[in-house]
């Protein structure tokens, strides 16, 4: 008896230094590799309803640690209503990984139009951060307690933009920006008001301000990446163009800066033209392109597809992306 014992303590003790030995190899190698998806400009109209079903039911057999949604929930000539954006907010919510949004121009910027019901854009905005975005930090979609977003609404100088989120996860960073396609809300429509300008001009600002925090704490905490998450393409060549310019000129200058400061991986996501792409269209001041700096946009309707994003901190260029086809959803002819 006094033998097994001795025998079972001994066994006891090899085991206790075998667990101290697996806890001093995770403490050593904390970086961890995970996947999330990718969609955006989905879904659009009755016809998307099958196909985005199905889109939804391959990512939630998925191991995606959350699902990020470049904005346009809805296409831009259907009806802004309440019942139409909670309608989305619920089919969202049936995620079974965390859902985060980033707000696009069809969501509430261009619900002037009269077939969306002729509505002031600012009224609606104020309906899409109650429905999505409200108390701040709320994350649609399944179990989220392994993601801690931040929003920068917690900033009483900001507590109007609970969209704009961040979150970091094995030390890599993502911040959310609210720029949005039709000129990032400066496309002139008849009933404009100055309450639109001034919206455009103070949540650009804000967003300017939220990417210069982001990457001011992905430098003090040498984080790998960075990912910035915006809805509108930025129209990297139409530069000459005022409008953009004055839509987008600001965020392109502030990101090159930023990229070139922190000198990692950044990579841009945006949807708005619905056209998958991974490409290097930012440049220095001279022209060159930035090989840091990739951007890239999400499939979008009538392309029901995802991308899968792979981020792992250990490799040189922290995030790879695939295509994901749903076949069933695929155009062939
Ligand atoms: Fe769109």
């Amino acid at each position: 008896m006094l033998e097994q014992m001795k025998s079972s303590k001994k066994w006891n003790l090899q085991g206790l230094f075998l667990v101290a030995a697996s806890f001093s190899i995770l403490s050593v190698s904390p970086a961890m590799a995970f996947d999330f998806a990718f969609i955006g400009d989905v879904p659009y109209n009755a016809e998307d309803s099958l196909r985005f079903a199905l889109l939804q039911e391959r990512i939630n057999e998925e191991d995606v640690q959350f699902v990020l949604h470049a904005g346009d929930i809805k296409s831009g000539i259907a009806p802004c209503s309440d019942e139409v954006l909670q309608q989305r907010h619920d089919w969202f919510d049936r995620f079974k990984a965390p859902f985060i949004l980033v707000p696009g121009d069809n969501d509430w910027t261009d619900c002037h139009r009269l077939r969306a019901g002729a509505w002031s854009p600012v009224e609606r905005l104020a309906a899409l951060r109650r429905i999505f975005f409200e108390p701040a930090g709320r994350l649609l979609g399944g179990d989220n307690g392994h993601l801690k977003v931040e929003s920068q609404a917690s900033d009483p100088a900001y507590a109007n933009y609970p969209e704009h989120l961040r979150w970091e996860m094995d030390g890599v960073w993502f911040v959310n920006l609210h720029i949005v396609g039709s000129q990032n809300g400066l496309r002139p429509f008849a009933a404009r008001t100055p309450a639109d300008d001034v919206e455009a001009e103070e949540r650009t600002q804000a967003a300017l301000a939220w990417m210069r925090q982001t990457f001011i704490e992905a430098r003090i905490s040498e984080a790998p990446g960075v990912m910035v998450n915006i809805h509108a393409n930025p129209q990297f060549d139409g530069q000459a163009d005022s409008l953009f310019q004055a839509a987008f000129g600001g965020f392109l200058t502030s990101l090159r800066e930023e990229v070139i400061a922190f000198g990692r991986p950044v990579v841009l996501t945006h949807g708005d033209s619905h056209y998958f792409r991974i490409d290097k269209p930012l440049t220095n001041v001279g022209g060159r392109r930035l090989d840091y700096f990739t951007r890239v946009e999400s499939f979008g309707s009538p392309h029901l597809h995802w991308i899968r994003v792979s981020v792992d901190p250990t490799d040189p260029l922290v995030f790879r992306f695939r295509q994901e086809m749903v076949p069933e959803n695929a155009i062939r002819r």
